[in-house]
């Protein structure tokens, strides 16, 4: 066996051993694991300290240091795990070191890319002529979505923002609720349209856009809609905005980082109603899809508007072709193939599979709240989706509780304000949790929280 052949068995082989281990380990580092991470802080060396020592100092010091968020007992941040065929996936696409810009010389990456938005589209109820953009996360899925908007609103009134930038341009409304993701936020600062100067727009108790609460719209105009509240997981009515704002002219887009989902389970699709009225989309793959990080899908009907805003050309690029380029889609040239995850994702899963897989998240995070409130304990949200909060009673309770559980470390927890309280979040996507981690993990925050009292 060669030198090169043995080093990657032996990452195979510890990337397996790893992942065989987050079930029956602690779900934080130990204090130790992660003070050891001062290792890595060593000179750089002049000669090179070889390939299988590095490997085995990353494994021996890394492993120890990481949280078990691929394990089924992490339940913060709303951030899922991996299937296993993603990660093995994952690793070939990684061995096989495709630059994922032109279809000519990439075509199988370029065909998996193709028939993942087609696919995509099916799942989520979306017409099958949208264009998809395979980004890192749903915070550039928003914001390569948003300049497809921008590009679009600003091009109806005669202004070309790609050529002339946002100096001298027609006035451009931005429409927000008052609880869009901070990322969100972000990316609308990045497009120049500023963290703070959308028109914010009030929400019910639950964290949703009231519609009614819609100014009259005129001019260049975009709403951002939210499916999937980072706290409670609740639902925007993105059907009944599409029909207040569209007539007009505005762009209609749709944060789905986890929420949208929802439109891949018929008993769920109440939830979307009308998504497909609106304009764009931006979803994660690494939360409910479960493929590793980093990747996320912004999706628009206007396709044309996305390659306005997105693509490029040069003379030793091949960028003439008949076929699609993933590059003219995504504000990246060279990146790595990760339509290949998504793609091994649903190609293993099926329909059926990415309905089972978010039906019982949900069915889960039910069980959580009625552990809960069964212990006495108040669930702040409806448990429409995937998260629950909850509160231990006072600020400084729940505070402590999180603190208790988190050190506990049978299950990960964090915390939040939901409006005004301070609360627990529990969100459950990953592929691998069962019924018995979320009733182990139910005993050891009741527990926890019994602890907290008597003290
Ligand atoms: C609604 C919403 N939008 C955007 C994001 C940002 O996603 P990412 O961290 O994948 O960029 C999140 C993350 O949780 C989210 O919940």
């Amino acid at each position: 066996m060669s030198v090169d052949e043995k080093l990657m068995r032996d990452a195979a082989e510890r990337g397996i051993r790893y992942r065989a281990s987050l079930d029956g380990r602690k779900v934080g580092p130990t204090p130790e694991a992660v003070a050891a991470v001062a290792g890595f802080d060593e000179a750089l060396s002049e000669e090179g300290c070889g390939d299988a020592e590095t490997l085995a100092m990353l494994d021996e010091i890394g492993s120890p240091a990481s949280v078990a968020m691929a394990g089924p007992r992490f339940f913060g941040f709303v951030i899922g795990g991996s299937l296993p065929v993603t990660v093995a996936a994952n690793w070939l696409a990684t061995a096989w070191d495709q630059n994922s810009v032109m279809s000519e010389i990439t075509p199988a990456v370029a065909m998996l890319e193709n028939v993942s938005q087609r696919w995509l589209c099916e799942l989520f109820g979306l017409p099958q002529d949208c264009a998809a953009s395979f980004v890192t996360g749903a915070t550039i899925a928003n914001f390569t979505a948003l300049a497809a908007a921008r590009h679009k609103v600003l091009a109806d009134v005669g202004w070309d923002v790609e050529k002339h930038g946002l100096i001298g341009a027609p006035e451009l409304t931005v429409i927000v609720g008052e609880e869009a993701h901070p990322t969100l936020m972000k990316s609308l600062g990045l497009l120049g349209l500023g963290r703070d100067k959308a028109l914010r727009i009030p929400v019910d108790g639950q964290g949703r856009l009231i519609a009614d609460a819609l100014p009259e719209i005129g001019g260049p105009t975009i709403v951002c809609t939210q499916v999937g509240n980072i706290n409670t997981g609740a639902f925007d009515p993105v059907g009944e905005i599409c029909s207040a704002v569209r007539p007009a002219g505005a762009w209609v887009h749709v944060d789905g980082a986890f929420g949208l989902w929802a439109a891949a389970v018929p008993g769920m699709r109440h939830l979307v109603e009308g998504i497909g009225q609106a304009d764009s989309w931006a979803t994660d793959a690494h939360k409910w899809l479960n493929v590793p990080y980093d990747s996320g899908v912004a999706i628009t009907q206007h396709g044309s508007a996305l390659k306005a805003a997105m693509a490029i050309t040069a003379d030793y690029l091949i960028t003439d072709t008949e076929h699609r380029n993933p590059s003219d889609f995504t504000p990246e040239l060279s990146r790595r193939a990760r339509g290949v995850d998504v793609w091994a994702a649903l190609r293993s899963l099926g329909k059926n599979g990415v309905e089972d897989l978010v039906e019982r998240c949900c069915s889960h995070a039910r069980r959580f709240a009625d552990g809960l409130r069964r212990g006495g304990y108040e669930v702040l949200n409806d448990v429409v989706l995937n998260q629950v909060l909850v509160s231990f009673g006072n600020d400084d309770t729940t505070a402590q509780v999180i603190g208790e559980i988190q050190r506990d470390g049978t299950c990960w927890c964090g915390g939040t304000v939901w409006q005004g309280r301070r609360a627990m979040r529990i969100s459950v996507c990953n592929w691998s949790t069962t019924v018995a981690d979320v009733d182990t993990s139910l005993d050891a925050m009741l527990a926890c929280a019994e602890r907290v009292k008597r003290t």
